[in-house]
This record gives structure tokens, sequence and C-alpha cells, in this order.
């Protein structure tokens, strides 16, 4: 798996110490993990490792044997209080200066995937300048709330009340993007089932998600199409931005709000094209001729 990881055309790739290693098999996953990340090669943008929980009698170790130029940050699971990424935050200086890296240069991802997580999310957000996203881990969450159901992400069966994790989500959506932080989605575990994640990560992406964890190779295709704007919104929100220059400018009669086809733009109209350019032009669109 760690070999195949290195030529995925997914945006981060981490190694996993947590919740997919046995008890049993935890030093010698962290052995492979470390003897991997000094071998480095990877094609994604970023390399990570998630290591284990501060409730664990792991984490320490993990982080000082994963440390090395090749990782680029630390997903830390079953963040509950802003402390937790503050140990791990001091941590990682002392162990960057140890290794004459620059320190501050490792990010931390905090996964929310608990009552006590999230209620504590914009605390844990404001934590450290190292954090770089809130991840919601749906398998965790579930259980921790003592939901009804036993497929992750899906909606627990007898519940028609709406979508039972919108709370949830829009919590740390809200904490995330208050503190200048990604909004990562948790996993999709039917890993056969591509039509499932694709239905999940609709759903996130419309919410302004930046991004959803992917467990298999089947799914990167899909996670990177869905929280990338379709061509037809990338034009649109082109055209929006191009217009509302023209008019806002002295030729263009210095007007705030004009028409584009039915619709009136005004400033917040450019806001919200500009998310929608950005999200484009990080998945490397142009607008079509
Ligand atoms: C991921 O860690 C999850 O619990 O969903
Ligand atoms: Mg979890």
């Amino acid at each position: 798996m760690i070999e195949k990881s290195r030529g995925l055309d997914a945006d981060e790739v981490f190694l996993d110490l947590e919740d997919a290693v046995a008890v049993t098999a935890k030093d010698d996953a962290r052995a492979s993990v470390a003897a991997a990340l000094r071998a480095g090669g990877w094609s994604a943008a970023i390399v990570g490792v998630r290591v284990n929980d501060w409730s664990t009698e792991w984490t320490y170790r993990d982080v000082v044997d994963v440390v090395s130029a090749n990782l680029d940050c630390v997903v830390l699971p079953k963040v509950e209080t802003p402390d937790h990424v503050t140990a791990l935050d001091l941590l990682l200086s002392q162990l960057e200066r140890a290794h004459g890296l620059d320190v501050g240069r490792i990010g931390i991802e905090a996964q929310i995937e608990s009552p006590r997580g999230l209620v504590n999310a914009n605390a844990i957000a404001a934590s450290s300048p190292r954090l770089e996203s809130l991840v919601f881990g749906p398998a965790d969450f579930m259980a921790s709330v003592n939901m009804r159901g036993l497929v992750v992400g899906e909606q627990p069966p007898g519940y028609d009340g709406g979508d039972a994790f919108h709370h949830a989500l829009m919590t740390i959506l809200v904490a995330a993007r208050a503190h200048d932080l990604q909004a990562i989605d948790g996993p999709y575990l039917q890993i056969r089932d591509v039509d499932g994640f694709r239905r999940q990560a609709r759903r996130t992406a419309a919410l302004g998600y930046d991004g959803k964890w992917v467990l298999h190779p089947d799914q990167i295709a899909a996670g990177n199409e869905i929280f990338a704007p379709s061509q037809e919104d990338f034009d649109h929100a082109s055209d929006i931005l191009a217009a509302y220059e023209t008019s806002t400018s002295d030729v263009g009669g210095r007007r705030g709000a004009v028409m584009l086809g039915d619709e009136m733009i005004d400033e917040a109209s450019r806001k919200m094209a500009l998310v929608v350019v950005a999200k484009g032009r990080a998945a490397g669109m142009q607008r079509s001729s």
C-alpha cells in the first residue's frame, strides 16, 4: 500500500498509525512508516502521518520517530481540547530544532470526531499556527454519540428528520473558516461503492468543504472531480468577475450592482465567484473558450 501510494493522484497522502493498525502491530507499523518517509518519493504535494491520539501510550513515540525532512503534516485524531494540539505543537518544535528543520514547517490536521471535540471546535481551531485543517471523523463521531447506524457517513436507519450530520459538519466548517483553516470531510468506508462515495462527497462539497479523505485509489478520481467546480460554474464565476470589474470601473460607469444575463450581481456575488475561481484554479482549470 505504501509503494502504491507514492504514485497516486491525490493532493495529500497520509500513512496511518492509528485505527487502521492493530494494537499488536503498532511498533512494526511505526518502523515501516518512518523508513518509508526517510525514503520519500511521493507525487502528492503533501505527505503526512496520522499518529495515535493523546489518550494512548503511543503518541509521543509516533511523533518522535516519524519527523523527518519529508514529513509535511501530522494528522492528530480524536482532538478534544486545544491542549491536545498545543502538546503536539511543542513536541514538533523540539523535533524540528533537533533535526535542523525550520521551526513551524510541519503542519497539523486536527480530527474532530467526538462530542467534546465538536463543542470545542472553535477553541481547537484557534489553538496553533501550525493548524491547516479541521477534519470531520464520521466513524468515531457516530460511535461516540451512540448514533444508531453501522454504515459510516450514511443516515442512521429510522431517522427521517433531515441530515443527521448537518450540525457536526456545519460546526466544523464554520470553526475552520473563522480561523482560515481548511475543512475536510472524513472517510467513506464502503470502498467498492464509488457512487456512495460520490453522494457523500457532493453533499460536503456543496456545503463548502475543501476536500474529503479517500481510502482506496478508486475514490480518488471521484473526489478530485467533485471538489473542483464544474466547468460551467467556473466559466460563470469567471464571467461574474470580468463583468463586475468592468461595471465598477470608470469606463463601466462605477456601478456596484449590474445585471449579468438575468441575474443582478454585486460585491457579494464577486466574493462568491472568487471562491469558485480559486478552487478551479487550484484544480488547474481555465475559462473555456
Ligand atoms: C475517521 O477517523 C473516522 O473516525 O471517521
Ligand atoms: Mg476516527
